[in-house]
């Protein structure tokens, strides 16, 4: 017999084919960045010219003009409700506590998940992490302005925090991100607040209690988790 291996990239796309399937006419979409969103942008192609009407707002510039090439309007200050979110993750436990952030649109992914009534993240198998998440460094966006000192005190709740390309990486807000080595998180909810609290830190990539579903595909075919009921 021939067992042919799925890749990654199918795998990618074999998620981002079932978050499509909750997309409706009329729907606002937060439109999440990544390689695996990526394959959802595109696929909205083919919706759109059957006609459904979407509308979005992006996590990202790339996401943004993606999104516009394939005729979903995006809007720049849209006061919301967003019905789906639809994103990647970096890691994903069985709870649904996510690490994000690998691709830097940390702070705009999570305002856009924290205001959207349903958040569906999609990903290939090797993100879900049944042990816990933390074996991806912890993203962590900080303001420029005396960023050592910031690094200083996120490091004192436990880590081991690098500045992303030595420093000189900005995000689409300007700012820095550090990306930071705590082991597995035991606690995610708790890191999450810690790590926030301190000043300079913009936002962190732990997103606990945000999704709704989760597509994961793998060898088998895509698996769908649900962490929370979904909202019509
Ligand atoms: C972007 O900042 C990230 O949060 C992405 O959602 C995450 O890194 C997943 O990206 P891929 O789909 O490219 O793995």
């Amino acid at each position: 017999m021939n067992f042919r291996t799925v890749t990654p990239e199918e795998m990618k796309k074999a998620a981002a084919l079932e978050a499509l399937k909750l997309v409706r006419d009329g729907m606002v979409l937060g439109i999440g960045t990544g390689s695996t969103v990526n394959f959802f942008i595109d696929a909205l192609k083919d919706l759109i010219a059957q006609g459904v009407r979407i509308r979005g707002v992006s996590t990202s510039f790339e996401s943004s003009e993606r999104a516009r090439a394939v005729g979903v309007n995006v809007e720049e200050d849209y006061t919301g409700p967003i019905d789906l979110d639809v994103d990647g993750a970096d890691e994903m436990d069985a709870s649904g506590n996510l690490v994000k952030g690998g691709g830097g649109a940390l702070l705009r992914e999570k305002i856009i998940a924290y205001n959207s009534k349903n958040v569906c993240i999609i990903a290939d198998e090797s993100k879900f992490k049944a042990n816990g998440i933390g074996t991806f460094r912890i993203p962590v966006e900080v303001l420029p302005y005396l960023s050592q000192m910031t690094r200083n005190q996120v490091e004192k709740i436990g880590g081991i925090c690098i500045f992303r390309d030595n420093g000189k990486y900005r995000t689409d807000n300007g700012n820095m991100v550090m990306d930071c080595d705590f082991g597995i998180i035991k606690n995610p909810a708790e890191m999450e607040n810690k790590i926030k609290m301190v000043p300079g830190v913009m936002e962190v990539g732990l997103f606990c209690g945000l999704a709704t579903l989760a597509f994961v595909a793998g060898q088998d075919g895509t698996r769908t988790i649900n962490f929370k009921n979904f909202s019509p």
